[in-house]
């Protein structure tokens, strides 16, 4: 599929089969992650993929809808801010870095067939006390990573074109 069509194609999926990924497809979109560009390369990311249904039943304590720990595979994206490039002025790119990689993520699994959700409304807290993530790492975004129950339509509700487009000026 070409990237346009998988941009378009991918959509939040809330309902997930039972259905073991693959892990030919699981390590597919954990490279896609993986070679993602990062401000000054710095690569700062950790992705914890939870399949345990003990660890994904204790992980509903930082993100409590029923749907979301259905899933086989739950990816949660980590960054590591002290190794991560920050602007001169401080301002820390950290997140960026995760989100890029995440996203791509996000469309190698749209490729594969395989539905995620961008999960950004967890306990930070919670997550990091169950997956005994250390104090210094951040938790960016978590997506479940399954096989997807529901039918949905290609994209809907953006903006439109003319409203986020300026030329040359704000
Ligand atoms: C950074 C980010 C955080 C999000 N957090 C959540 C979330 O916590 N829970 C949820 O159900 N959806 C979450 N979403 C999904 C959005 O609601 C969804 O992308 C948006 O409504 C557009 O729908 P679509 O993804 O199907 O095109 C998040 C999306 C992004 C990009």
């Amino acid at each position: 599929m070409s990237v346009f069509d998988l941009i378009k194609r991918r959509r939040s999926i809330r309902k997930y089969k039972e259905t073991i990924v693959e892990q030919e497809k699981l390590n597919a979109v954990l490279e896609a992650a993986r070679l993602a560009p990062s401000a000054d390369n710095k690569q700062p990311w950790v992705f914890i993929v939870v399949t345990d249904p003990h660890v994904k039943k204790l992980l509903r304590s930082s993100y409590e809808e029923e749907w979301f720990i259905k899933a086989p595979v739950i990816i949660v994206g980590c960054a590591a801010p002290k190794e991560a490039w920050s602007r001169i002025d401080g301002e820390e790119y950290w997140k960026v870095d995760v989100a890029i990689a995440m996203q791509n993520l996000v469309l190698a699994a749209t490729e594969l067939g395989l539905g995620t959700c961008w999960i950004a409304d967890f306990d930070e807290k919670a997550a990091k006390e169950v997956l005994r993530i250390p104090e210094d790492v951040r938790v960016v975004a978590m997506t479940p990573l399954g096989y997807q129950d529901q039918e949905k339509g290609l994209v809907t509700r953006r903006k439109p074109f003319n409203t986020i487009v300026r030329h040359d000026k704000w």
